[in-house]
This record gives C-alpha cells, sequence and structure tokens, in this order.
C-alpha cells in the first residue's frame, strides 16, 4: 500500500533513499545528478519557495516529486523520481496526482515542467531547432522512451521548447497542464 507524505514528513534514511533516487532514476541523462549533487537538490526542498512529496510503502521511499512556486498561479514540477525498480507501477501517476490536489488548494490554475532531452530520446535530438521551433516541436515522437509521453498521459500538453538548453541539440521540452 503506497502512501503519500510531506517532504517534512520524512527522517534522514528517507531523504538519503530519496537522494539515491534522483541519483539512479536520471542516471542515462547527460544532466544526471551526481550522489553529492543530489543530496544538495533534495536539501533545497526545505525552503519556503517550494515543496515535495515521497511515496512511501512501509519506510521504503518508491519516489518523490517537488514543486516551485514560481508564479502565483503556475507552479513548476521539478522533479519527478521513480526508483528504477518501482517504475511503470502507477507511483509517478500517484504523485502528480497528489501533487494536483495540493496545487488546486492553493488557487493554481496551471502546473508545468521542462522534460530535458540530453540523451536522444526524441527526434527533436541533435537538431537546430531553428529557423522554425514550434513546426518541429508539433512532429515530436518519442525514440528511446522519453517521459513526455508519461506526461501527455497525465494530461499535461506541450507548450514550447527551450532549444540546445543542455547543449547543441539538446532541448528542454515545455509542457503545462491546467488543473
Ligand atoms: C517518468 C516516471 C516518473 C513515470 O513514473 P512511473 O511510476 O514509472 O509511471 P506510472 O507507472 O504511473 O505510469 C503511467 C503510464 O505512463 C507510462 N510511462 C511511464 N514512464 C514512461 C516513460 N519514461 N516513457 C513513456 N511512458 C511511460 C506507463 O507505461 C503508464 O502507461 P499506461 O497507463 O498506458 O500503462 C518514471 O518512469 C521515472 O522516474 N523515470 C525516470 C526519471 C524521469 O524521466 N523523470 C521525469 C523527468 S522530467
Amino acid at each position: 500500500m503506497v502512501e503519500i507524505v510531506a517532504f517534512e514528513e520524512l527522517n534522514v534514511p528517507q531523504r538519503r533513499q530519496a537522494a539515491d533516487i534522483l541519483h539512479h532514476a536520471l542516471a542515462h541523462m547527460q544532466s544526471a545528478y551526481s550522489p553529492e549533487e543530489a543530496i544538495e537538490e533534495v536539501a533545497k526542498f526545505d525552503g519556503e519557495d517550494r515543496a515535495a512529496f515521497a511515496a512511501l510503502d512501509g519506510d521504503k521511499v518508491l519516489g518523490w516529486i517537488g514543486v516551485i512556486f514560481s508564479y502565483d498561479h503556475a507552479w513548476e514540477l521539478h522533479p519527478l523520481v521513480v526508483d528504477p525498480a518501482n517504475q511503470n507501477s502507477g507511483v509517478g501517476s500517484a504523485l502528480i496526482a497528489h501533487l494536483e490536489d495540493y496545487a488546486r488548494k492553493d488557487e493554481v490554475l496551471t502546473l508545468y515542467l521542462g522534460t530535458d532531452d540530453d540523451y536522444g530520446g526524441t527526434n527533436l535530438s541533435g537538431i537546430d531547432l531553428f529557423p522554425d521551433p514550434l513546426a518541429k516541436l508539433a512532429a515530436i515522437e518519442p525514440v528511446k522512451g522519453h517521459p513526455f509521453t508519461f506526461y501527455k498521459k497525465q494530461g499535461f500538453a506541450i507548450t514550447g521548447v527551450i532549444p540546445h538548453g543542455n547543449g547543441f541539440g539538446q532541448p528542454d521540452i515545455m509542457m503545462a497542464k491546467r488543473l
């Protein structure tokens, strides 16, 4: 039975698990977090400008989701990671649903996110999106299990792209959902 709790309720070993998951779940990306960077990223969620929630099975952290209060009515989802051994069993969807309920209570209208492709995950990888980035974005296709398809299933729409955000041919794909 999966329980979703606020980060403040996690003990020190569970925070360590959350950092390990952040390190391992994104290991296929060039923008991966080293173990030390992952610990620093988890610590950022003690700040007043953000919040995070963890999915627990007993004491074990299965995954976690964070949010940055970037606008009065639009918050940035960052990050969302599920332990590789527990992916594809509904944890990521449950974390998004929990975050949406939390955001709605604060009159947030839009959740948005950037999902990087710095590893050849889509057909936008390795090419110059200029001079007409939106035309290329309209023809996006997954190549290697890129999570933009997961977010589409969760009701997010593609709203833009940051060409070369992570280096030449390594865009950040922007998505958003109306709550
Ligand atoms: C992407 C991620 C958060 C999804 O969480 P999850 O718990 O595995 O997802 P769920 O089990 O809730 O999946 C829901 C649906 O999305 C699909 N899905 C999950 N991950 C996917 C991916 N990477 N690409 C395409 N589809 C995916 C599932 O197959 C499922 O589809 P279905 O409902 O048709 O069966 C998780 O796989 C993960 O942590 N990936 C690595 C880190 C990452 O890429 N995070 C996002 C960075 S922006």
